[in-house]
């Protein structure tokens, strides 16, 4: 979900108003995603990385995060929306962090969309902490690590749970994909667009899912 700030920008606009601005096209394309068979929605809001941002935008942020579970809590669960979280909660504000705990229990048994929301996420810090639980068990003496699999690494991941990606979508024109599910994106289709995420629209994800369902996804094998 890229580009709110230079959306905002090119009004004259304080950054976070282009934030607020993307927080309201989440709700419309989560309402969306349903309608175009899409079970599973995973949304990037704020990375490992974000913190270099002004302590204002970081806070404010926070704090629309924080409004949106509250504000949307009932309207998910009314519409059948599992939510839950992704990347290290360590460092967020305890309050944050119970009203993320607590929309996810109360969502739990929903199973119309999966919307997960990359907060203090890193694909990097998230295998960092794989690689911890991983070493840490294989020193307790409950795992070889000579025969590790990758399904026991991915069980590690804050994914666990979840479906590789098959498509992932970057707004804002930038062509690169800043550590969003590196592991777990190594065979989804890409798609970059100009749009700036305060843009991006129902109609505009169903011509890019129309494309999509074009593609030939051989996954490294051959087609017979
Ligand atoms: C939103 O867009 C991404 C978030 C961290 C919420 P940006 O804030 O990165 O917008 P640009 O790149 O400055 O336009
Ligand atoms: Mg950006």
């Amino acid at each position: 979900m890229d580009g709110n700030g230079r959306w905002a920008k090119q009004r004259g606009w304080p950054r976070l108003v282009g934030h607020r601005k993307g927080a309201e096209r989440v709700k419309e394309i989560t309402r969306a995603c349903p309608d175009f068979g899409v079970k599973y929605l995973t949304v990037y809001a704020f990375s490992t990385e974000n913190w270099k941002r002004s302590t204002e935008e970081v806070l404010g942020l926070m704090a629309l995060f924080a409004r949106y579970i509250q504000r949307e809590a009932d309207v998910l669960s009314a519409e059948g929306v599992r939510m839950r979280f992704i990347g290290d909660r360590g460092p967020l504000d305890p309050k944050l962090v119970r009203l993320m705990e607590g929309i996810e229990a109360r969502t739990a048994s929903n199973t119309r969309l999966n919307l997960t929301v990359a907060i203090n996420y890193g694909g990097r810090d998230e295998l960092r902490r794989a690689a911890i639980r991983l070493a840490q068990s294989a020193v307790a003496g409950h795992l070889d690590p000579a025969a590790m699999t990758e399904a026991e690494l991915s069980a590690n991941l804050d994914t666990a749970d979840l479906p590789d990606p098959d498509l992932v979508i970057r707004t804002s024109g930038e062509t690169r994909t800043s550590n969003f599910l590196p592991w777990q994106a190594a065979y989804s289709e890409y798609e970059f667009t100009p749009v700036l995420w305060p843009d991006f629209t129902p109609a505009k994800l169903a011509e890019i899912l129309g494309g999509f369902g074009g593609r030939d996804r051989r996954f490294g094998g051959v087609k017979p």
